[in-house]
Parts: C-alpha cells; structure tokens; sequence
C-alpha cells in the first residue's frame, strides 16, 4: 500500500504533466494559428503598404533580396528609392522598375563598406521624400567557404567592411529616416537579418554575430517606437537563391529572391519578427527541435562542418 506522501507526490506530478501538456498544446496551437494567419491569410488579408507612406528606400538594391523587394513595393503602388555601389546596375534597375510599374524611382550611389562620411549625401538625396518604408537590406558574408575566424581569407579588411556594411549601415539609414516617420506617426523599417543570427553559428562566426545586432536591433527598436505609430520588423531568412549564395537552385526549401519578398512583404504590419515566408518559418521551427544549441555549438557539430568544407 503506497504512503500518504507517496500518493501527493505522484498527484502533484499528474497535475505538473497534464500543466505541462496543456502548456505546450496551447504554446504550440498559438504558433500555428499566428502562422496561418502571417504567411497564409497575408495573401488575401494584408495590411496596404501604401498607408505608411509614399516612398519606399531599400539598400542593396540592385539585386537578390533587395531588388526583389524594391520591385514588390513598386508593385504595390510605392515610389522606390535605390541605394547601392554599382551607377550603372542602380540605373538599369530603376529603368526597369519604372517601365513595369509606372511609379516613381529614385537612385542613390553608395558604398556601405565605407564608415559614416558616406551618410549626409544620402541623407541629403532623401531630404523632403514621405518615407513610408525602409527596407535596410544590403549585407555581406565575412566568408564564403565556412572557416574558422582566423583562416577566414582577407580577414584585415573584410572586419571594417562587414561592421559597415552589415551593422553601421541599418543604424545609421534608420536615424535619418526615422525623424521623418515619426513627425508623420507612420512608418515602417524592415531589418534583413538572417538566421543565423538566431544562434550563434560556429564557422559563420562574424556574419552570424552581425546578423545577431541586426535582430537586437530591431526588437528593441520596435518595442521603443511601436507607440509612435512605427512598425519594425526584423527579418530572418534561411536560403534565397541570390548572388550570395552563388544562385542556389530553387527548391521548396530555398525560395527565389522574388517568391521570398512576395510573401515577406506580405507580412509587414502583421509581425515584428519573422522568418520572411512559410517555407523559411518551418524550416526554422523543425531546426530548432532538431538541432539545439549545445548540439550546434559542440566540437561533434563543429569538426562535422569543418570536414565538409574541406571537401567542397
Ligand atoms: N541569400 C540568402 O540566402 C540570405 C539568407 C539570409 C539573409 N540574407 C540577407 O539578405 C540580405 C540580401 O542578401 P542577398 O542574398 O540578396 O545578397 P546579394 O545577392 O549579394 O545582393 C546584395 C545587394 O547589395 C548590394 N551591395 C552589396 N554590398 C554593398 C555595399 N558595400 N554597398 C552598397 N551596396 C552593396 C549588392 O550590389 P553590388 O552589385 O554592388 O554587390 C546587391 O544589390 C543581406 O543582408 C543578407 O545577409 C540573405
């Protein structure tokens, strides 16, 4: 015959399961419904992205992500400005937006890599525009080939460039465009991280960390601003077959640059922090259960790596 004690303990632990099991029903039933309503009503229930202003700025524009999301905005009926390094791409992006769409562009040459004096001619050339949109979207890896920090090719140069490009860049393009925004209590800024900056990425180390500030960035901002009227969401992809990922083929798990800024625009105004498209939100979900952090960060995981990348 169990003890007194015995049959309270075993009743508190009946009670601590079935909590438990009804926490993470509900936990679990929350994520999908908000999944459905983010990546599948958005295709027919979405927010106007015209009502947070008449002009969109993206950076990094004139290819991959950043060309795909340009031409959406366009296509929703916003005037695009384009900043990237390339006058001759910037021009030829501009010209095609304008022969599909009708509306407006306007083109800013600039190199991200560079520090802070690069920043007041292109606050000057947004000077008087109703910004609505910000999409700070350019970026750069620290490498390629997955490697450890000190093997990492070009490494002397590569440190400034990628703190500029990847970091210094969305900050600085965000304290000039917000004033304008939240004089007007609208706005939206739309911050490309990646997922790899959900985690610390062993052999991805400073791309990984960059993309980590980025998220931070983002969540903190949002949570700063969100009663001003200003929406910031931070976006986290896995694979767009861009330029950066030497145009991997298209699959189910890796989307087109313009499949992917479809269905992420989509979701502006209805999440601050996301994965960009369904696709991209299952693959995360399904790593996370799969792969947890001490088993990313192991030395199993980390040699695994390495003898693949030795390989390629
Ligand atoms: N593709 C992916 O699988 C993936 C996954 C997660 C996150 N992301 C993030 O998504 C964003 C866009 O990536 P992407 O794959 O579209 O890259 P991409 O194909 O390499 O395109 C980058 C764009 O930014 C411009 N750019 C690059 N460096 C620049 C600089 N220093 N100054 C001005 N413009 C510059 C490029 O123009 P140029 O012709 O001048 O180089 C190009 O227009 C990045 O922040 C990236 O980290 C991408």
């Amino acid at each position: 015959m169990p003890s007194e004690e015995t049959c309270a303990w075993s009743q508190a632990l009946s009670y601590l399961g079935a909590f438990t099991a009804v926490y993470i029903t509900v936990r679990l039933g929350y994520k999908i419904l908000r999944g459905l309503r983010v990546h599948l009503l958005s295709e027919v229930w979405r927010k106007d992205v015209r009502s947070y202003g008449q002009w969109a700025v993206v950076t990094g524009a004139t290819s991959g992500i950043g060309k795909a999301y340009a031409q959406e905005l366009a296509k929703r009926g916003l005037d695009v400005v384009l900043i990237s390094r390339k006058q001759e791409l910037l021009e030829n992006v501009a010209k095609e937006i304008e022969e599909m769409y009708g509306g407006k562009t306007k083109i800013i040459q600039a190199d991200f890599n560079k520090g802070p004096e690069i920043y007041e001619p292109i606050k000057s050339g947004l000077k008087d525009l109703n910004i609505g949109i910000l999409v700070n979207n350019v970026g750069m890896m620290f490498s390629h080939n997955r490697a450890r920090f000190l093997d990492t090719v070009g490494i002397e140069e590569k440190i400034p460039h990628i703190i500029n490009c990847n970091m210094l860049s969305l900050t600085k393009m965000t304290q000039i465009v917000l004033p304008g925004m939240v004089k007007r209590k609208r706005g939206a800024v739309i911050n490309i991280s990646s997922e790899a900056g959900a985690h610390p990425t062993p052999l991805f180390n400073v791309y990984s960390s960059t993309k980590a500030y980025v998220s931070f960035f983002s969540k903190a901002l949002e949570a700063e601003y969100r009663n001003l009227g200003i929406t910031v969401q931070c976006v986290a992809p896995l694979l767009v077959s861009t330029k950066m990922v030497e145009y991997k083929k298209p699959s189910l798990m890796v989307k087109t640059a313009e499949d992917f800024a479809r269905e992420a625009v989509n979701t502006i105004g209805l999440t601050s922090s996301t994965n960009g498209c369904l696709s991209h939100s299952i693959q995360s979900f399904v790593c996370e259960l799969l792969a947890p952090e001490w088993l990313r960060l192991s030395d199993y995981s980390v040699n695994q790596i390495l003898k693949t990348a030795v390989k390629q």
